[in-house]
């Protein structure tokens, strides 16, 4: 793997992460017996989880995409989120698991899980491979129903998560050098 100068520290190892998302496997299948979900990736960060979670989910299931950005600003009546890839199945009536790489001020999932409750879907769960529970923006209450690990706030970086669109394909996640991002 190539080694960048940017990477501060591992935070999770490829072994730590193989073997906790195998866990939220089991967890997922234990709590939805009898189901078929709707599992929904959000792209591009989720990629790399959600192939492997799926995998670890013994249940019958769709699978489906979306993406979501800011708009940066904070006054818009929908949140301030923008679907720029959508859904091409319908949510109606579905269990939904959304999987998403982090969960940070907890705006982006707060606004996909509301959109998703208003196109009639049955349930709506989330799975978040990582949680930094201290930048959670006051007022966004967020359940997250499945997470692999809560992390301190710091950038990370890789097993989807990227800086400027660098360092996804890692396949361990690292905490990005504060030179890096910040100037
Ligand atoms: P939220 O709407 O603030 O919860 O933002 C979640 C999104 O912010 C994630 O899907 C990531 O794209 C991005 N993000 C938040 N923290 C990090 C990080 O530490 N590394 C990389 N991306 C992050
Ligand atoms: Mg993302």
């Amino acid at each position: 793997m190539y080694e960048s100068a940017c990477i501060k520290k591992t935070l999770l190892t490829e072994d730590e992460i193989k073997a906790r998302v195998s866990e939220l496997g089991r967890l997922i299948t234990e709590r939805l017996p009898g189901e078929k979900p709707l599992m929904v990736g959000i792209l591009k960060g989720a990629a790399p989880f959600f192939s492997d979670l799926i995998r670890n989910i013994d249940l019958p299931m769709t699978i489906d995409f979306m993406a979501a950005s800011s708009y940066g600003g904070s006054t818009t009546s929908s949140g301030n989120i923008r679907i720029t890839k959508d859904l091409t199945e319908s949510a109606a009536g579905r269990c939904v698991i959304i999987v998403e790489d982090i969960v940070d001020t907890g705006n982006t999932l707060s606004c996909l899980k509301k959109e998703l409750e208003s196109r009639g879907a049955a349930k709506v769960m989330i799975a978040a491979l990582l949680d930094k529970p201290s930048r959670r923006k006051p007022g966004v209450t967020l359940d997250v129903d499945f997470r692999g690990f809560t992390i301190d706030d710091e950038f990370v970086v890789g097993y989807g998560l990227d800086y400027a669109e660098d360092y996804r394909n890692l396949p361990y996640i690292g905490v990005l050098k504060e030179e890096c991002y910040k100037n």
